[in-house]
């Protein structure tokens, strides 16, 4: 076992932080023995219409399943997030907008934000949206993202945010399975000095017949590029609100009203719609932005992902504006115009807290360190890491050259499912140890088992499960419940299956290991390998297709595909090519296949399952071990396999 490097809570940091080592202590104590009374007091961090009175009523077991917390609470989460900050002080900053293009920024402030809030939502209201109704947003990481999430909130109409960079059929199924009335657009983005059609997209999404339910399309006019306008159907974003009122009041919603959905690929070919509530889902994001990082009012806090994925829904958007934070909203890319551009961002707008994906540290680390040294970096105060596991390598960097080993780093562990963070170091309580998540938040009750669901004590490794709920915690599958039970609660029979493999050290630390299922994590997000196996088989040359993930230096996982050919068709570089490509086309350039190995077979038992665990080491590279083989149908099939596998890579 490798030493592991600790490094103590700063004196600075345990004498200023909210929660020092000893109120750690207390708080999990407390969440533990009284929960009732640890969530009701957490729970005043929210201004509710009407007080609950039941704090929480869940079980994960399947004859009285249920996930209920504060649920005869009413509150308005647009209200929560803008109003309050608004009244006491209008011109404080809620976004602080960098654009691609380093000469575009705007401030935005909570008063400026409460009035376009409600003028968007009297649009949305103009449009024949309701309480309930589904509206799905397609845009760039623009302002109007954060609007039209929040203007959904304030009517009580349910968004889901799908990421700019999914191709029209990923929108098309999604806006089909959720049966949106609306969609929220640009005409274009602008990512690294080049545009991004968005528009163009929804148009080619809407013309799959599942997605009649669209009435109308509401386009951002982010570039002024060329797009179609269909007059019966799209309106532009600025003629709609400059017509509207501003005065929109919040409508009370239940605090287990729907909040949003959010698509996230699991085992299965069909992503998943995970759907968040209203009261547990904001109390969880704006209490963990709260502790974890320890925010200030004044600080400007920025979360480097994006919009379109639950990191940027609740530490960009709800967590951040709950809190009354001043959050940076970045458009572009960590080496546009170069590499120092992440960092030159932090001195323009004097970022104290600084959240992003190892990925992207990765990516930057590679380029030495003087793009970070020519910067000043004197506002952090610090950095967080989030979405995979982060090397000790990339984390000392990261502390020592970013950081200036001045600022504690926090590793957040957490899923789309937990709606925030759920392990992470708390920055004046925990010690560090570079990659590991550390120890849980208040409320949060990880337990190791092993394969047979047996719970193990002490330092151990096996299977991460959650023993109990936590207010965060999604409530289903958007219209199949059915199917959230059997994914999350049948593994082992009573808890929360996160899908993670995971060490618990001596110390109690928790250290990822990373999914355990049939799901990869490309750059820190997650691809379910049956999904781009579904995209492969759809084209017409391919009979059959195992997806796998590979070690990969930047992007943590990469896509590894063994394809078999229908009889006849040639596997050549060609094919390669317009293989890649077509996933590009029918998944996004987040599905883009790292290597494909052409295969005259795959692996399989007498049953006709395919082994994935032997197509695993091939890709790794690591012929050594491929456990026993006997039950393959073919033995003879692996040799080819590792034959073959040095064309691909
Ligand atoms: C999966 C969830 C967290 C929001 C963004 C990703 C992996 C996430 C960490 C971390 C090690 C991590 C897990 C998890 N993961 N954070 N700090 N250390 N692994 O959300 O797309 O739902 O993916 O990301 O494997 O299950 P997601």
């Amino acid at each position: 076992m490798t030493t592991e490097t600790l490094y103590p809570v700063p004196a600075e940091w345990a004498a200023r932080a909210k929660i020092d080592s000893a109120g750690y202590t207390r708080r999990t104590e407390l969440a533990a023995t009284d929960p009732d009374m640890f969530w009701r007091d957490e729970a005043q961090r929210l201004d509710w219409i009407a007080p609950f009175t039941r704090v929480k009523n869940t079980s994960f077991n399947e004859s009285d399943f249920g996930i209920k917390w504060f649920e005869d609470g009413t509150l308005n989460v647009s209200a929560n997030c803008i109003d309050r900050h608004a009244a006491r002080n209008p011109a404080a900053i809620a976004i602080l907008w960098e654009g691609d293009d380093p000469a575009e920024s705007r401030a935005i402030s909570y008063g400026e934000l409460l009035e376009e809030v409600c003028r968007f939502a009297n649009v949305l209201k103009g449009q024949g949206i309701a309480k309930g109704d589904r509206v799905t947003i397609y845009l760039p990481m623009i302002p109007e993202a954060a609007v039209a999430m929040l203007a959904c909130a304030r009517i009580g109409a349910i968004h889901s945010v799908v990421f700019g960079g999914f191709s029209p059929d990923s929108l098309a199924s999604r806006i089909e399975d959720c049966d949106s009335k609306l969609v929220i657009t640009a005409d274009e983005g602008c990512r690294g000095g080049k545009r991004v059609t968005l528009k163009g997209n929804v148009d080619a999404a809407l013309r799959h017949v599942h997605c009649a339910g669209v009435t109308s399309v509401i386009v951002v006019r982010r570039t002024g590029g060329a797009i179609a306008m269909q007059p019966d159907r799209d309106i532009w974003y600025h003629d709609a609100i400059a017509e509207a009122a501003v005065d929109c009041p919040p409508e009370p919603m239940n605090a287990e009203d729907p909040l949003f959905i959010l698509y996230t690929s699991g085992s299965t070919g069909k992503p998943k719609g995970v759907l968040h509530t209203s009261g547990g889902y904001l109390l969880w994001a704006a209490m963990t932005h709260d502790y974890i990082f320890d925010y200030r009012p004044g600080e400007v806090f920025w979360c480097a992902a994006d919009i379109g994925w639950v990191t940027g829904h609740t530490y960009i958007v709800y967590g951040a504006l709950a809190n009354g934070a001043t959050t940076l909203m970045f458009e572009g890319i960590p080496n546009y115009p170069d590499f120092s551009r992440f960092w030159d961002i932090v001195d323009k707008h004097q970022v104290n807290i600084f959240y992003a994906a190892p990925t992207a540290l990765r990516a930057l680390m590679r380029e030495g360190d003087t793009p970070v040294t020519r910067t000043s970096r004197a506002s952090l105060r610090l950095l967080g890491s989030v979405g995979e596991p982060i090397n000790p390598d990339a984390w000392e960097w990261y502390h020592r050259v970013v950081g200036e080993r001045r600022c504690p780093i926090v590793d957040t562990w957490w899923q789309t499912e937990t709606g925030g963070a759920m392990i992470s170091p708390l920055p004046g309580a925990t010690a560090l140890k570079p990659g590991s998540a550390s120890t849980p938040l208040f409320g949060v009750l990880p337990e190791i088992v092993d394969a047979d669901g047996v719970v193990l004590d002490g330092a151990a490794s096996g299977n991460l499960v959650i023993a109990d709920s936590w207010p965060g915690q999604m409530r289903t599958i958007w219209n199949d419940h059915a199917r959230f039970f059997q994914t999350y609660f049948t593994t082992y029979p009573g808890k929360y299956f996160t899908g993670d493999g995971c060490r618990r050290d001596p110390d109690g630390y928790y250290w990822i290991t990373g999914r355990v299922d049939d799901v990869i994590n490309v750059s820190g997000h997650r691809m379910g390998t049956a999904e781009v196996e579904s995209a492969l088989v759809a084209h017409g040359k391919v009979a059959e297709a195992a997806v796998v993930g590979m070690p990969h230096d930047i992007k943590g996982q990469g896509i590894y595909a063994f394809v078999t050919l229908n009889a006849h068709e040639v596997g050549d570089a060609a094919l390669r090519a317009e293989l890649v490509r077509w996933v590009r086309t029918e998944i996004g350039p987040i599905a883009t296949p790292d290597a494909i190995q052409f295969a005259p077979a795959l692996p399989k038992t007498r049953s006709g399952k395919i082994m994935r665990r032997i197509l695993r080491k091939i890709a790794e590279g690591d012929f050594s071990s491929f456990g026993d083989t006997s039950t393959l149908a073919d033995p003879g099939v692996v040799d080819v396999l590792v034959a073959g596998r040095a064309d691909a890579v």
